[in-house]
């Protein structure tokens, strides 16, 4: 017989300590180190259970997923959910994931599934009050209060549901350990439990992780590891729009991006994310330019405001929501070696509008146009886009799917786009647009400065 064994786990990142320590000496947070009980064991001896089969003897099967019902859903999953799948839903609190995967149940009870959903946060009043108001009503739609997991099993042969929903990861527990729910070891073997149960009986599993303040889902990426797909619903709770962002998928792309959009029905799909990110009343005001970002399969117009003001050195800052804020210290730093523009007396600010954070390298050429703009307080064209990325000597860069980005500007109604030049079009593509060609910054900022006269 083995013994049992006390360690100490970091609840940050999973490190493992034989003493407490105030400090992880790994990821340095403080007072992070939980005490785990592990309960060794012995090996079980007996009849071999596994197999190993030879690659070309496993039949081909394709992939049956079935839908959420909710398409950007859908699609940050890469098509739907996969039969025997753990997903995991990660998000603030009051983002609206209990709300999400409520819908989710209530199109699934509506094919005729039955879906089983464990609430370890609310009382069933609570559920039903919220089921009430987005007017779900469902039989197939079973409530579990069970906090312990080592009984789910049994509920699931009962029941036979298609999708299993915990609410949330961090409220159920296994009976195996004493540790409590939350902590490292619990999270592990809960999901472990599941992973088992959901693989068995071919039932797909969402479970629901809250975040912590420094954006990971709280317990160690270990659970990232664990699951097949990880989902981030985020947003800020002023505005209405919600993001679903992919981060790991083993069935397909990982940069997929779903926008919803909360109201009082619940949470409804945006067809045309274009239109959220636009602010139609800023049109005619110095500072802000419209860049085509692509994200994940599809591109939409965001608009870039920039505020450039006078300050005292050494006090000037530089502030970038929407992006990298090394990128805006970047670009300026162009924009003043390049071009001879000195900011060293000025403030500047950027802002991505809704909130959303950037990555395409492609909206470099409406930042600087943005703070451009901003700087020599002239409105740019509101009928004009800008896609580019920009190096450090000043170059302007082509950027992939340009057809795509032109043809969504073309949609919303722009007659105008700035791009990176000697860029070919695919055969067929005729944009409509006025397209300008800018090789360079300097060239750039000429096109702009003619456009002021
Ligand atoms: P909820 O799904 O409980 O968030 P989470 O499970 O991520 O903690 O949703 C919380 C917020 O959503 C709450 O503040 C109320 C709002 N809400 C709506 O605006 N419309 C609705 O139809 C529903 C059900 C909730
Ligand atoms: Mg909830």
């Amino acid at each position: 017989m083995g013994k049992n064994v006390i360690k100490f786990v970091c609840g940050e990142c999973g490190y493992e300590s034989g003493k407490w320590l105030g400090r992880c000496p790994a990821c340095n947070s403080w007072n992070t180190l939980q005490e785990e009980r592990i309960d060794n064991k012995p090996r079980i001896t007996g009849e071999l259970k596994g197999r190993a089969v030879a690659l070309s003897h496993i039949e081909n099967e394709r992939v049956e997923r079935f839908s959420t019902g909710i398409g950007e859903l859908d699609r940050v999953l890469g098509g739907g959910i996969v039969p025997g799948s753990l997903i995991l839903l990660g998000g603030d609190p009051g983002i609206g994931k209990s709300t999400l995967l409520l819908q989710v149940a209530d199109h699934i009870a509506g094919k005729g599934e039955k879906v089983l959903y464990l609430s370890g946060e609310e009382s069933f009043k609570q559920i039903r009050l919220r089921s009430l108001r987005l007017g779900i009503n469902n039989e197939n739609i079973y409530l579990l209060n069970e906090q312990n997991i080592d009984f789910l099993g049994d509920f699931v042969q009962k029941i036979k549901p298609r999708l299993v929903i915990i609410d949330s990861i961090q409220t159920v527990y296994s009976g195996n350990l004493s540790s409590i729910p939350g902590s490292v070891s619990q999270l592990k073997e809960c999901t472990a439990r599941i992973t088992e149960l959901a693989k068995a009986s071919d039932i797909s599993v969402f479970l629901v992780g809250h975040v912590t303040k420094e954006g990971a889902i709280a317990g160690p990426k270990i659970l990232e590891h664990m699951v097949d797909v990880v989902v981030y619903f985020e947003g800020e709770k002023n505005f209405a729009f919600r993001l679903l962002r992919g981060i790991k998928n083993r069935f397909g792309a990982t940069d997929e991006l779903g926008i919803l959009e909360m109201t009082g029905q619940g949470l409804l799909e945006v067809k045309d994310p274009s239109q959220y990110f636009l602010d139609t009343e800023a049109k005619n005001v110095s500072g802000t330019a419209v860049a085509v970002s692509f994200e994940g399969s599809r591109p939409f117009l965001i608009e870039m405001q920039a505020l450039v003001a006078s300050s005292l050195p050494p006090y000037v800052r530089r502030m970038a929501f929407g992006i990298e804020q090394n990128r805006l210290a970047l670009l300026i730093a162009v924009l003043e070696k390049r071009r001879g523009i000195l900011l060293t007396n000025c403030d500047v600010y950027l802002k991505v509008t809704g909130g959303l954070f950037l990555k395409d390298p492609a909206v470099d050429l409406a930042v600087i146009g943005a703070v451009f703009s901003s700087y020599k307080d002239k409105p740019l064209p509101s009928d004009m886009v800008f896609i580019g990325e920009v190096g450090l000597s000043g170059k302007i860069r082509q950027v992939p799917f340009i057809d795509a980005r032109l043809k969504e500007a073309e949609k919303m109604g722009y007659k105008k786009a700035v791009i990176p030049a000697g860029l070919s079009f695919k055969p067929g593509f005729d944009p409509r647009m006025e397209i300008i060609q800018v090789g360079m910054l300097d060239e750039f900022i000429e096109v702009l400065m003619e456009g002021w006269g």
